[in-house]
């Protein structure tokens, strides 16, 4: 007889990060089950993940801030070990147009299941925070002891928020909660087989999915958002991650937690690359490893924009034994692969 496979709950599993950590999960021998209610991913995902995995992935239609529908899930899925919760809206300048939408969706999910998950004794949660926390930080790299800075958006106020409520409730004298904080970088590229990788709805916000979709056509061009930063050639800086590095960091981070490993009842990681690099470094990568011109200009400053952040990533190294594998031109070459499949 085979052992079951060990229960993870993925809020946001058919999502662009989420996704990529189902297949992780399913990979390294973990029963990925999917929460997700498509408000910003779509059913081609779970096509993707299944066709990469050759199985199916139970799926639960629901709105994760919706605690009673949470609680069926809880109830249909007998023995949950664990839960990453990825399920959260992510437009930093959408959340500025809506604020209570991110607040409701970002917290209420949150809130619903910190609700839930122990009323089924489900004590282990790995968080999507984001490195938003840092605002501008004072100082480069940015340790996980850097200061967080106040919020320059309501998104990013989400996160900052989540992070408090998961450490309030941690330090109650009946918790059992334990909970992993992954700050993220900057996550870009696809899965290599190109069957799942990022699906923005729309114009996209974020730099590699508007390069692609430039080079690709869809856009006329790039517009970089200033050239006039105090960094050495005076565009931004950020540290870009390949998403399936950053998925891999869940399924150490979850180990952990089920190996009862955690020091601590919250535990915060960056997972980063420890590199960072400009916007113009982007551009000239990509040119360099797909061969393909991009039209780009230089435009304005974009309100909000931190003029350099990038990890410190000893942390996640040396506790969770995680480190990145894929290079920047490897990652920007996978987005591209994956572009160039979306067009079919
Ligand atoms: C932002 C958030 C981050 C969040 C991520 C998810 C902040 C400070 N950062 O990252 O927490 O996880 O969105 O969506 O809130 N750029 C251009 N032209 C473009 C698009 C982007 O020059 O058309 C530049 C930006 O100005 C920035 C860099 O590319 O310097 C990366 O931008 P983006 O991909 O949007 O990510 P962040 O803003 O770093």
């Amino acid at each position: 007889m085979t052992t079951p496979r060990t229960k993870i709950l993925v809020t946001g599993g058919a999502g662009y990060i989420g996704s990529h950590a189902v297949v992780e999960l399913y990979q390294a021998g973990y029963q990925p089950v999917i929460v997700d209610n498509f408000s910003n991913s779509q059913e081609s995902a779970l096509a993707g993940i299944e066709s990469i995995l050759g199985t199916t992935v139970p799926i639960y239609r629901i709105d994760c801030a919706d605690e009673a529908a949470l609680r069926g899930v809880f109830a249909a899925e007998p023995n949950i070990a664990g839960v990453i919760h990825f399920a959260a809206f992510k437009a930093v300048g959408e959340s500025v147009q809506k604020p209570l939408a991110y607040f409701k969706n970002n917290v209420g999910s949150m809130l619903a299941l910190l609700a839930v998950m122990p009323e089924f004794g489900v004590e282990n949660l790995v968080f999507s925070s984001s490195c938003t926390v840092y605002g501008i930080p004072d100082a480069l790299p940015v340790t996980e002891a850097t200061p967080t800075k106040p919020a320059s958006s309501p998104y990013g106020r989400t996160k900052q928020m989540c992070e408090d409520i998961v450490h309030d409730v941690a330090a109650a004298p009946d918790n059992k909660l334990r909970t992993i904080l992954l700050r993220y970088f900057n996550p870009i590229g696809a899965h290599e087989s190109a069957k799942i990788g990022e699906l923005p709805l729309g114009v996209p916000n974020n730099l590699v999915p508007f390069i692609t979709q430039t080079a690709a056509g869809i856009r006329e061009k790039l517009t970089i958002n200033g050239s006039d930063y105090d960094t050495p050639d005076g565009t931004n800086i950020r540290d870009y991650i390949h998403v399936v590095d950053l998925a891999k960091s869940h399924v150490v981070a979850v180990q952990r937690l089920l190996d009862h490993k955690a020091t601590d009842t919250v535990e915060t990681f960056n997972v980063g690359t420890g590199h960072g690099n400009s916007v113009l470094e982007v551009v000239k990568t990509f040119e360099q490893v797909t061969g393909q011109k991009l039209n780009y200009s230089i435009g304005p400053r974009r309100p909000g924009d931190v003029p350099a952040i990038y990890a410190d990533a000893t942390k996640a190294a040396e506790v969770l034994g995680f480190r990145t594998e894929t290079s920047l031109a490897d990652s920007l070459a996978s987005a591209w692969k994956w572009q160039q499949t979306l067009a079919k």
